[in-house]
Protein backbone atom coordinates (compact mmCIF):
# COMPACT_ATOMS: atom_id res chain seq x y z
CA UNK A 1 0.00 0.00 0.00
CA UNK A 2 1.55 3.20 -0.91
CA UNK A 3 0.83 5.90 1.49
CA UNK A 4 1.00 9.89 2.38
CA UNK A 5 1.72 11.16 5.54
CA UNK A 6 0.56 14.97 6.70
CA UNK A 7 1.55 16.09 9.17
CA UNK A 8 -0.68 18.30 12.22
CA UNK A 9 2.07 19.96 13.43
CA UNK A 10 5.99 21.23 13.59
CA UNK A 11 7.94 18.65 11.24
CA UNK A 12 11.15 20.65 11.23
CA UNK A 13 11.98 18.51 7.88
CA UNK A 14 9.95 17.49 5.49
CA UNK A 15 10.67 15.42 2.43
CA UNK A 16 8.67 16.69 -1.26
CA UNK A 17 9.31 13.12 -2.14
CA UNK A 18 6.19 11.25 -3.07
CA UNK A 19 7.82 7.96 -2.02
CA UNK A 20 6.11 4.88 -0.73
CA UNK A 21 5.55 4.67 3.15
CA UNK A 22 8.27 2.30 4.29
CA UNK A 23 10.41 2.30 7.57
CA UNK A 24 9.96 6.04 7.81
CA UNK A 25 11.73 7.98 10.97
CA UNK A 26 10.51 11.14 12.99
CA UNK A 27 13.16 11.33 15.14
CA UNK A 28 12.97 12.77 18.70
CA UNK A 29 13.64 16.47 18.26
CA UNK A 30 15.83 18.21 20.40
CA UNK A 31 13.84 21.09 21.18
CA UNK A 32 11.74 21.55 24.28
CA UNK A 33 8.92 19.40 23.01
CA UNK A 34 10.89 16.48 23.64
CA UNK A 35 8.59 14.87 21.78
CA UNK A 36 9.17 12.28 18.98
CA UNK A 37 7.43 9.49 16.34
CA UNK A 38 9.13 7.28 14.50
CA UNK A 39 7.01 5.39 11.81
CA UNK A 40 8.15 2.17 10.22
CA UNK A 41 6.34 0.05 8.11
CA UNK A 42 6.61 -3.02 6.03
CA UNK A 43 3.51 -1.65 4.16
CA UNK A 44 3.09 -3.41 1.21
CA UNK A 45 2.94 -2.01 -2.70
CA UNK A 46 -0.39 -2.27 -4.26
CA UNK A 47 -1.53 -0.90 -7.59
CA UNK A 48 -4.03 2.28 -7.15
CA UNK A 49 -4.38 5.62 -6.04
CA UNK A 50 -2.19 6.33 -2.30
CA UNK A 51 -4.04 6.45 0.76
CA UNK A 52 -3.75 9.99 2.67
CA UNK A 53 -2.88 10.21 6.01
CA UNK A 54 -2.60 13.01 8.47
CA UNK A 55 -0.74 12.75 11.59
CA UNK A 56 -1.57 14.90 13.87
CA UNK A 57 0.48 16.13 16.84
CA UNK A 58 3.51 14.32 15.32
CA UNK A 59 6.63 16.50 14.62
CA UNK A 60 9.75 14.92 13.32
CA UNK A 61 11.97 14.09 10.02
CA UNK A 62 10.99 11.81 7.47
CA UNK A 63 12.57 10.98 4.12
CA UNK A 64 10.14 8.55 3.04
CA UNK A 65 7.18 10.51 3.17
CA UNK A 66 4.75 13.19 0.99
CA UNK A 67 4.17 15.10 4.65
CA UNK A 68 1.56 18.19 5.46
CA UNK A 69 2.51 19.88 8.58
CA UNK A 70 0.47 21.87 10.53
CA UNK A 71 1.91 24.46 13.41
CA UNK A 72 -0.42 27.14 15.42
CA UNK A 73 1.46 30.35 14.51
CA UNK A 74 3.19 31.79 11.36
CA UNK A 75 6.33 31.67 13.69
CA UNK A 76 6.84 28.27 14.11
CA UNK A 77 6.22 27.47 10.80
CA UNK A 78 8.73 30.20 9.67
CA UNK A 79 10.99 28.05 12.18
CA UNK A 80 10.73 24.72 10.26
CA UNK A 81 11.23 26.25 7.38
CA UNK A 82 7.93 27.40 6.10
CA UNK A 83 7.23 24.85 3.54
CA UNK A 84 4.31 25.04 1.39
CA UNK A 85 2.81 22.01 2.79
CA UNK A 86 2.81 22.88 6.39
CA UNK A 87 -0.55 24.79 7.29
CA UNK A 88 -1.31 26.88 10.37
CA UNK A 89 -3.67 25.84 12.51
CA UNK A 90 -5.13 24.93 16.00
CA UNK A 91 -6.90 21.93 16.84
CA UNK A 92 -9.07 23.51 19.35
CA UNK A 93 -9.93 26.00 16.66
CA UNK A 94 -12.56 23.10 14.37
CA UNK A 95 -12.59 26.07 11.45
CA UNK A 96 -8.71 25.87 11.33
CA UNK A 97 -7.88 22.53 10.65
CA UNK A 98 -10.31 21.66 7.85
CA UNK A 99 -7.15 22.60 5.19
CA UNK A 100 -5.79 19.95 6.70
CA UNK A 101 -8.10 17.26 6.47
CA UNK A 102 -9.35 17.77 2.49
CA UNK A 103 -8.34 14.58 1.18
CA UNK A 104 -7.61 12.36 3.89
CA UNK A 105 -8.42 8.43 3.73
CA UNK A 106 -7.32 8.17 7.29
CA UNK A 107 -5.92 10.24 10.21
CA UNK A 108 -3.87 9.60 13.09
CA UNK A 109 -3.97 11.37 16.43
CA UNK A 110 -1.04 11.82 18.55
CA UNK A 111 -1.72 15.67 19.88
CA UNK A 112 -2.11 16.11 23.74
CA UNK A 113 -2.49 18.70 26.06
CA UNK A 114 1.55 19.07 27.59
CA UNK A 115 1.60 20.42 31.23
CA UNK A 116 4.44 22.68 31.97
CA UNK A 117 6.61 22.80 34.95
CA UNK A 118 6.49 25.86 37.28
CA UNK A 119 9.58 27.88 37.52
CA UNK A 120 12.02 27.82 40.63
CA UNK A 121 12.32 24.27 40.86
CA UNK A 122 15.35 23.20 42.57
CA UNK A 123 16.02 19.67 42.64
CA UNK A 124 19.41 19.78 44.85
CA UNK A 125 16.55 20.72 47.95
CA UNK A 126 14.88 17.59 47.54
CA UNK A 127 11.80 19.48 45.80
CA UNK A 128 9.16 17.96 43.62
CA UNK A 129 8.28 19.95 40.67
CA UNK A 130 5.21 21.64 39.95
CA UNK A 131 2.85 21.52 36.84
CA UNK A 132 0.64 23.30 35.22
CA UNK A 133 -1.71 24.05 32.06
CA UNK A 134 -1.76 27.15 30.19
CA UNK A 135 -4.96 29.02 30.31
CA UNK A 136 -7.25 27.43 27.43
CA UNK A 137 -4.72 24.53 26.99
CA UNK A 138 -5.98 22.35 29.43
CA UNK A 139 -6.70 18.88 28.70
CA UNK A 140 -10.51 19.72 28.46
CA UNK A 141 -9.77 21.94 25.47
CA UNK A 142 -6.69 20.15 23.92
CA UNK A 143 -7.71 16.14 24.87
CA UNK A 144 -11.28 16.34 24.31
CA UNK A 145 -12.47 19.22 22.22
CA UNK A 146 -9.48 19.10 20.06
CA UNK A 147 -9.75 15.52 19.30
CA UNK A 148 -13.08 15.78 19.10
CA UNK A 149 -12.79 18.60 16.47
CA UNK A 150 -10.52 16.64 14.67
CA UNK A 151 -12.84 13.76 14.37
CA UNK A 152 -15.96 15.76 13.18
CA UNK A 153 -13.36 17.08 10.49
CA UNK A 154 -12.13 13.97 9.36
CA UNK A 155 -15.58 12.42 9.18
CA UNK A 156 -17.14 15.73 6.94
CA UNK A 157 -14.49 14.12 4.30
CA UNK A 158 -15.15 10.53 5.02
CA UNK A 159 -12.16 9.98 6.56
CA UNK A 160 -11.70 5.48 6.33
CA UNK A 161 -10.10 5.25 9.67
CA UNK A 162 -8.97 6.85 12.92
CA UNK A 163 -6.23 6.30 14.81
CA UNK A 164 -6.26 7.50 18.12
CA UNK A 165 -3.12 7.36 20.57
CA UNK A 166 -3.90 7.80 24.22
CA UNK A 167 -2.60 6.57 27.87
CA UNK A 168 -2.64 3.89 29.75
CA UNK A 169 -4.43 4.53 33.47
CA UNK A 170 -7.55 5.87 32.18
CA UNK A 171 -9.79 3.15 34.54
CA UNK A 172 -8.82 4.97 36.92
CA UNK A 173 -10.23 8.42 37.80
CA UNK A 174 -8.29 8.89 40.73
CA UNK A 175 -4.64 8.30 38.43
CA UNK A 176 -1.53 10.28 39.10
CA UNK A 177 -1.84 12.06 36.01
CA UNK A 178 -5.78 13.74 37.37
CA UNK A 179 -4.38 15.67 39.61
CA UNK A 180 -1.51 17.21 37.45
CA UNK A 181 -2.11 21.16 37.08
CA UNK A 182 -5.43 19.90 38.44
CA UNK A 183 -6.38 18.84 34.62
CA UNK A 184 -8.30 15.52 35.17
CA UNK A 185 -6.01 14.93 31.71
CA UNK A 186 -7.04 10.91 31.64
CA UNK A 187 -10.38 11.49 31.87
CA UNK A 188 -10.81 14.48 28.74
CA UNK A 189 -8.73 11.74 26.79
CA UNK A 190 -11.09 9.28 27.66
CA UNK A 191 -14.25 10.87 26.98
CA UNK A 192 -12.54 11.37 23.30
CA UNK A 193 -11.91 8.03 23.03
CA UNK A 194 -15.50 7.52 23.86
CA UNK A 195 -16.74 9.95 20.73
CA UNK A 196 -14.72 8.15 18.59
CA UNK A 197 -15.64 4.83 19.45
CA UNK A 198 -19.18 5.78 19.04
CA UNK A 199 -18.39 7.88 16.17
CA UNK A 200 -19.35 4.97 13.67
CA UNK A 201 -16.01 5.40 11.81
CA UNK A 202 -13.84 2.64 11.54
CA UNK A 203 -10.97 3.13 14.53
CA UNK A 204 -8.19 1.83 16.67
CA UNK A 205 -7.57 3.39 20.06
CA UNK A 206 -4.12 2.78 21.09
CA UNK A 207 -3.67 3.57 25.07
CA UNK A 208 0.37 3.30 25.75
CA UNK A 209 2.57 2.87 28.27
CA UNK A 210 5.18 5.24 29.48
CA UNK A 211 6.76 6.55 26.20
CA UNK A 212 10.21 5.80 26.33
CA UNK A 213 13.14 7.48 24.02
CA UNK A 214 14.43 4.08 22.89
CA UNK A 215 14.82 2.63 19.42
CA UNK A 216 11.88 0.64 18.06
CA UNK A 217 11.29 -2.89 16.18
CA UNK A 218 13.52 -4.34 19.38
CA UNK A 219 10.98 -5.50 21.73
CA UNK A 220 8.55 -8.21 21.79
CA UNK A 221 5.11 -5.54 22.07
CA UNK A 222 2.34 -6.44 24.16
CA UNK A 223 -1.39 -5.87 24.08
CA UNK A 224 -3.65 -5.44 27.20
CA UNK A 225 -7.12 -4.53 27.96
CA UNK A 226 -8.53 -2.39 31.26
CA UNK A 227 -5.25 -1.15 32.42
CA UNK A 228 -4.12 -4.71 33.62
CA UNK A 229 -0.23 -3.88 31.89
CA UNK A 230 -0.28 -1.27 34.66
CA UNK A 231 -0.51 -3.92 37.67
CA UNK A 232 2.58 -5.38 35.78
CA UNK A 233 6.79 -4.70 35.24
CA UNK A 234 5.95 -4.28 30.88
CA UNK A 235 4.24 -0.29 31.23
CA UNK A 236 6.74 1.46 28.95
CA UNK A 237 6.65 1.45 25.49
CA UNK A 238 9.60 2.94 22.85
CA UNK A 239 7.66 5.94 20.61
CA UNK A 240 8.92 4.09 17.29
CA UNK A 241 7.05 0.96 18.65
CA UNK A 242 3.53 3.35 19.41
CA UNK A 243 4.28 5.08 15.55
CA UNK A 244 4.63 2.01 13.88
CA UNK A 245 1.94 0.30 15.53
CA UNK A 246 -0.56 3.40 14.39
CA UNK A 247 0.44 2.74 10.75
CA UNK A 248 0.52 -0.93 10.73
CA UNK A 249 -3.31 -0.60 12.36
CA UNK A 250 -4.11 1.59 8.98
CA UNK A 251 -3.27 -1.92 7.34
CA UNK A 252 -5.49 -4.88 9.04
CA UNK A 253 -8.67 -5.41 9.20
CA UNK A 254 -8.28 -6.75 12.81
CA UNK A 255 -7.25 -3.12 14.14
CA UNK A 256 -10.63 -1.77 13.27
CA UNK A 257 -13.10 -1.20 15.84
CA UNK A 258 -10.57 -1.87 18.30
CA UNK A 259 -9.43 0.07 22.04
CA UNK A 260 -6.57 -1.47 23.61
CA UNK A 261 -3.29 -0.95 25.87
CA UNK A 262 -0.02 -1.42 24.61
CA UNK A 263 3.44 -1.69 26.38
CA UNK A 264 6.48 -4.15 25.16
CA UNK A 265 8.74 -6.78 27.44
CA UNK A 266 12.28 -5.57 27.94
CA UNK A 267 14.93 -5.65 24.87
CA UNK A 268 16.29 -8.96 24.88
CA UNK A 269 13.32 -10.83 26.24
CA UNK A 270 10.53 -12.54 24.44
CA UNK A 271 10.96 -12.42 20.67
CA UNK A 272 10.51 -8.58 18.68
CA UNK A 273 7.21 -8.42 16.74
CA UNK A 274 7.18 -8.11 13.61
CA UNK A 275 3.78 -9.90 12.55
CA UNK A 276 1.30 -7.08 13.27
CA UNK A 277 -1.75 -8.76 12.34
CA UNK A 278 -1.67 -11.39 14.62
CA UNK A 279 -1.05 -8.66 17.55
CA UNK A 280 -4.02 -7.25 16.07
CA UNK A 281 -5.65 -10.44 16.56
CA UNK A 282 -5.17 -10.45 20.11
CA UNK A 283 -7.30 -7.34 20.84
CA UNK A 284 -10.96 -8.58 21.56
CA UNK A 285 -12.01 -5.34 23.06
CA UNK A 286 -14.05 -2.47 21.38
CA UNK A 287 -13.47 -0.03 23.99
N1 LIG B 1 4.51 10.99 27.26
C1 LIG B 1 4.13 9.81 27.71
O1 LIG B 1 4.79 9.14 28.52
C2 LIG B 1 2.85 9.20 27.20
C3 LIG B 1 2.37 8.07 27.83
C4 LIG B 1 1.24 7.45 27.32
C5 LIG B 1 0.61 7.98 26.20
N2 LIG B 1 1.08 9.12 25.61
C6 LIG B 1 0.38 9.62 24.43
O2 LIG B 1 1.26 9.67 23.32
C7 LIG B 1 0.93 10.78 22.49
C8 LIG B 1 2.13 11.65 22.32
O3 LIG B 1 2.53 12.04 23.59
P1 LIG B 1 3.82 12.92 23.83
O4 LIG B 1 4.17 12.90 25.24
O5 LIG B 1 4.83 12.57 22.79
O6 LIG B 1 3.17 14.32 23.54
P2 LIG B 1 3.86 15.66 23.13
O7 LIG B 1 5.23 15.52 22.79
O8 LIG B 1 3.60 16.62 24.19
O9 LIG B 1 3.04 16.06 21.83
C9 LIG B 1 1.81 16.67 21.88
C10 LIG B 1 1.57 17.25 20.51
O10 LIG B 1 0.26 17.81 20.50
C11 LIG B 1 0.35 19.04 19.84
N3 LIG B 1 -0.67 19.95 20.29
C12 LIG B 1 -1.01 20.27 21.56
N4 LIG B 1 -1.98 21.19 21.56
C13 LIG B 1 -2.25 21.45 20.25
C14 LIG B 1 -3.15 22.33 19.60
N5 LIG B 1 -3.99 23.11 20.30
N6 LIG B 1 -3.17 22.35 18.24
C15 LIG B 1 -2.34 21.56 17.54
N7 LIG B 1 -1.45 20.71 18.10
C16 LIG B 1 -1.42 20.68 19.45
C17 LIG B 1 1.70 19.59 20.23
O11 LIG B 1 2.03 20.59 19.33
P3 LIG B 1 3.04 21.77 19.73
O12 LIG B 1 4.36 21.15 19.55
O13 LIG B 1 2.73 22.83 18.76
O14 LIG B 1 2.75 22.12 21.14
C18 LIG B 1 2.56 18.35 20.12
O15 LIG B 1 2.96 18.15 18.79
C19 LIG B 1 -0.23 11.47 23.16
O16 LIG B 1 -1.41 10.99 22.61
C20 LIG B 1 -0.14 11.01 24.60
O17 LIG B 1 -1.40 10.99 25.21
C21 LIG B 1 2.18 9.76 26.11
Amino acid sequence: MLMRAYFLSAPPKISQKPTPLSSSRFPRSASARKRAVTLATSAAMADGPAPVVLVTGAGGRTDQFVARGLVRTAESKEKIGGADDVFVGDIRNAESIIPAVQGIDALIILTSAVPKMKPGFDPSKGERPEFYFEDGSYPEQVDWIGQKNQIDAARAVGVKQIVLVGSMGGTDINHPLNNIGNGKILIWKRKAEQYLAESGIPYTIIRAGGLQDKDGGVRELLVGKDDELLKTETRTIARPDVAEVCIQALQYEEAKFKAFDLASKPEGTGTPTTDFKALFSQVTTRF
